[in-house]
Parts: structure tokens; sequence; C-alpha cells
């Protein structure tokens, strides 16, 4: 979707800049994804006036983060997409909190905190995106999920057409699932970590970050896990169990290193990639009677 250049002039006072035609295959971990306009919103405070104004002009949006969860629709897309300039994010700790910018890389954080003696997010340490990816889908892994250390968040909620803040008890944590709307824009977050020394969080790092590289294909394109957990149960083995490492559709395939790991093994398009999931889930389901539910969230036009 193209944005006129006199709304582009109108959105750049409101420190929105817009980037006209980018492939969002660029913006995403598997490098999938049709064209559009950009809008980077280069001030937080100044969102809510943003917002109004697309809604305004009638302007569909969709909020990408750091692009590491998501399938994007191909070709000519029927909405902008927005994200927060990731130039400078914002972190600071103080006494057992920690204050991140939702562009922030998650990664980067954990390594923050580690540094300031803040704890408990070891796990989280090779999941990659943004802390506000992170939050909208309560990122985890090695038994540690976002939520918990969540006290407060600051999002502009589409609903109400506000920047507000939220407590962490008033938001549902659940398994890769929360309380958040699909439009709300997470902005800040204050997070509560228990204190413990540098050299304890760096070893833990260290333990997770092995685990990692010894199960999944980080080298490849993926958004990592495709399919959610079944209760009690794991996708991963399923595929597994059932042969299909290296199974494909066009260019998608099956990692032949991780089965719930579905690759970009080339110039896999969005259509190659549900083509995989929908031949994989049929399969499960014949074998199994499970259901797999989508992990990655799906954006098509
Ligand atoms: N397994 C196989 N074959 C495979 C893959 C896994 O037999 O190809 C078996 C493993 O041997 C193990 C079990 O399945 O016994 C579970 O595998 P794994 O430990 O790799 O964990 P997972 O359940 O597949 C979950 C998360 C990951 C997270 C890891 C580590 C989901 C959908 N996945 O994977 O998160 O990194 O645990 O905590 O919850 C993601 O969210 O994108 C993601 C990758």
């Amino acid at each position: 979707m193209r944005v006129s250049d006199q709304l582009a002039a109108r959105l750049k006072d409101l420190g929105a800049e817009v980037q006209h035609g980018v492939s969002l295959a660029a913006r995403t971990s598997l490098e999938i994804g049709g064209t559009t306009d950009e809008l980077i919103l280069h001030r937080y405070d100044r969102i809510a006036e943003v917002m109004s104004v697309l809604a305004s002009e009638r302007i569909p949006w969709r909020y990408l983060g750091g692009g590491t969860n998501v399938l994007i629709g191909d070709g000519e897309l029927p909405w902008v997409a927005l994200h927060l300039a990731t130039a400078k994010p914002g972190m600071r700790a103080e006494g057992n909190f920690a204050y991140v910018d939702a562009a922030a890389d998650l990664g980067g954080t954990v390594t923050f905190c580690a540094k300031h003696d803040l704890g408990g997010m070891e796990g989280l340490i090779g999941v990659p995106g943004s802390v506000g990816g992170a939050l909208r889908m309560n990122a985890g892994a090695y038994g540690t999920q976002i939520g918990p250390h969540v006290r407060e968040v600051e999002l502009y909620r589409a609903a109400t057409g506000k920047v507000e803040t939220l407590r962490g008890s008033e938001i549902r944590f659940d398994y890769r699932h929360t309380s958040f709307a699909p439009n709300d824009v997470m902005l800040r977050v204050k997070l509560e970590l228990p204190s413990q020394p540098y050299k304890e969080i760096l070893a833990g790092i260290r333990m997770c970050n092995e685990k990692r590289r010894a199960s999944q294909p980080l080298n490849q394109k993926s958004a990592g896990c495709i399919f959610k957990n079944p209760p009690g149960g794991s996708a991963g083995r399923m595929i597994d169990e059932l042969g299909l490492k290296g199974f494909r559709v066009g260019d998608a395939m099956v990692s032949d290193r991780h089965a719930n790991f579905f690759v970009n093994a080339g110039r896999a398009t969005c259509a190659d990639m549900l083509g995989l999931m929908g031949a994989v889930r049929e399969r499960v389901h014949a074998a199994y009677g499970v259901e797999l539910e989508n992990e990655v969230i799906v954006w098509q036009n």
C-alpha cells in the first residue's frame, strides 16, 4: 500500500518517516514477505497522533517488531508496516528493576541486565527479536518466560487510541499467548529481576546458548518453532517421528536439525510455507489425532 506524498509530509511532522516500497522479506528472519510502505516511528510521545492520522485517512496498518516470529504474505500488501525506530533504544537499571524500550533487542536486554547483576532471564538469551515482540508473545525458553518479570508495560492501545500503562498483574501471560490485543503497540516495560552475581548469570547464559546451538538450526532462515507444543506433547518430536525432516514444499523445508523449525531453504514464498504447514499439520493429525496450532503469527494479505 502506498502512502501519498501529502500524507507522508503530515506524518513527518509527527516524527514518522515513510519509506516507500519496502520488501518486508528484508525485515523478517524467514526472509519471506511482500512489499509495502513502511512507517518508522521516531517519537514514542507522538504515536497516538500518528495513529489518529492513519485512522482518519483509513490507512490499515500492522505493527512489525523484530520480524522473528511472523510469516508475511507475498506480493503487494494492502496495509502499511509500522515500526519503532531502533537506533538507540533506552535501557536503564535501578535496584531490582530494568526499564527497557520495546524496540530493544531481547538478547541485548538479557546481557544488559546481567551486567547489572540482574538475573532470571538467562533462558531468553538466544530468542531472537525485540522486547516488544517478547512481551506480545510471552517469549520463553529453557524454563524462563518474560511474563512473570513484567511489572509495568507502557503501550499504545488501538481500542482507546491512547498511550496507557498497565500493571503486570493486569496482563495475562500464558504459553506463547497474552491478553494484549493484536494491534496493541508495546512501548516500554519495567521488569523486576532477582539480584545475582554477573559471573553466575553468565554461566547460565552460556549453558542456554550451548543447548540451543546443539538442537536448533541457528544459521538457517526460520521463525523459530512454527507450531506450539500441544499440551503434554512435543510438536518437534511428532514431526520428527513421522520422518518429515527435510520434507519440502517449494523452498519451504522442515529443518533437518529440529523438526518444529521450518526454514526458507532458498526463495520460499509465504504460499510455500503455508503449504508445508498445512501438509505437516494434516500428517500429524492423521497419525496422532492432534491438531497443531500455529506458534508463528501469520499475516496474509
Ligand atoms: N525432538 C525430537 N526431534 C526434533 C526436535 C525435538 O525428537 O527434531 C525432541 C527432543 O529430543 C526433546 C523434545 O522433542 O525430547 C523437545 O524438544 P526441544 O527440547 O528442542 O524443545 P521444543 O519443545 O521443541 C521448546 C520451545 C522453543 C524453545 C525450546 C527450549 C515451543 C514451541 N518451542 O521447543 O521455543 O527454544 O523449547 O526451551 O514451545 C520458539 O518459541 O520459537 C522456540 C523455538
